[in-house]
């Protein structure tokens, strides 16, 4: 008897030292070890052709725009931070190739189309992305389908194994959009742009999109739930958590810098943060339209906030949107209670496993709420 319970206890020790280990790995700061671990190991599995058409393309970055020499002559330009160089030196350029297309991901009408920006790297949070929010689904007789946006490494020693990687994990999924500039902070935008210019070329029967970050625990059913009582993809729809009274942060320090040298305005028009948009295809449309006559602006959801103003559009808050996370209002920490979770349409800043767990409490059958529950804040 004795030794039962002490091979039990050992069972169950070995079991709680497992599953810490697994969320531990799973947990891990993006671009970690942990994705390339998991890529390589994928890649041991799969055996590659030797080359791959992606091999070839991918080393033409950077030639097909040529700088713009007269940003050089810029009062105070040789001053300024780097990333901030470079976006002067190429803020003109917008014409990428296509190194991944989705010909025919609408081929079939969609009516929400999941845009999600993602990084090259960040395999981890696109696998729990496809197993949560993102699955490709019908729900209540409309159809969801799935995109990641993602471009290039700056990384030339890593950027062939990244693509190839990213050739084997397409192939499975069919759901990622590439381009062939350097992924950065600043560049967001282009990559918007180029979003939009695919929805005109390869999506225009999408009704409403999601546009928004990778990390993020995205509501979708009850989205869907939300556009089907706001009506058609015809006509303006963009809401979000919206943030007005703001301009640009004037603080070297931080990563939305932004010097006179590239705006001497002081205020932005009203925007939703680019964590989660919802819009409706016709604005989406407007943007684009809008976009082609603007500078890109390099942080991206301020820029679509500059193309609604363009278009004499505006953007509209929505309570279920949280960018800065949920708080519980009895303690005011950040709470994991999937009963607050179940309302919103989304939340911000996500690690995979959290994603997973939350998305499974909140469809569990078994959940229970209280009705006179505090609303979240
Ligand atoms: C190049 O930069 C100058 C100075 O900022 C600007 O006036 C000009 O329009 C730019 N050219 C292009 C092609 O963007
Ligand atoms: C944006 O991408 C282009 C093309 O790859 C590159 O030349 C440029 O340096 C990038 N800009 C920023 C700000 O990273």
């Amino acid at each position: 008897m004795k030794k039962l319970y002490k091979t039990l206890f050992e069972m169950i020790l070995l079991m709680m030292v497992g599953s810490f280990g697994i969320l531990f790995l799973l947990c891990s700061p993006k671009e970690s070890a942990t994705h390339s671990h998991v890529q390589k190991a994928a890649l041991r599995r799969v055996l590659l052709p030797k080359s791959t058409v992606t091999k070839a393309k991918i080393t033409k970055t950077g030639s097909v725009c040529k700088v713009n020499a007269s940003v050089l002559q810029l009062p105070g330009f040789s001053e300024q931070p780097a990333h901030i160089q470079d976006y002067l030196k190429y803020r003109h350029c917008r014409a990428f190739e296509l190194l991944r297309n989705l010909p025919d991901k609408c081929r079939e009408e969609v009516f929400l189309l999941l845009v999600v920006k993602s990084n090259l790297f960040n395999y981890n949070q696109r696998e729990m992305v496809r197993k949560t929010w993102g699955k490709e689904r019908e729900i209540q007789g409309v159809r969801i389908r799935r995109i990641f946006i993602v471009a290039q490494t700056p990384n030339l020693q890593e950027r062939g194994k990244a693509n190839q990687l990213l050739e084997i994990e397409n192939k499975e999924h069919q759901d990622i959009l590439q381009w062939d500039f350097l992924d950065s902070f600043f560049n967001l935008t282009l990559k918007q742009y180029l979003f939009l210019q695919w929805m005109d070329d390869y999506c225009p029967s999408a009704q409403f999109i999601f546009n928004g970050d990778d990390d993020v625990f995205a509501n979708t059913d009850n989205m869907v739930e939300f556009l089907l009582s706001s009506g058609s993809g015809q006509k303006h729809l963009y809401v979000g958590h919206l943030i007005y009274g703001v301009g640009p942060i004037r603080e070297k320090w931080s990563k939305y810098f932004i010097p006179e040298i590239v705006t001497t305005s002081k205020s932005y028009p009203s925007y939703v943060g680019g964590g989660g948009i919802l819009m409706s295809y016709f604005t989406s449309k407007a943007i684009y339209k809008a976009s082609q006559t603007l500078q890109l602006y390099p942080i991206d959801d301020v820029f679509f906030g500059m193309c609604l103003e363009k278009a004499g559009l505006s953007p509209k808050s929505h309570m279920g949107f949280r960018t800065a996370g949920v708080r519980d209002p009895s303690s005011n920490r950040i709470s994991f209670d999937p009963c607050f979770y179940r309302e919103l349409l989304l939340v911000h800043r996500f690690c995979p496993y959290e994603l997973l767990l939350m998305w499974k409490a909140v469809h569990d059958p078994n959940l229970k709420c209280s009705l006179s529950q505090d609303t979240p804040t």
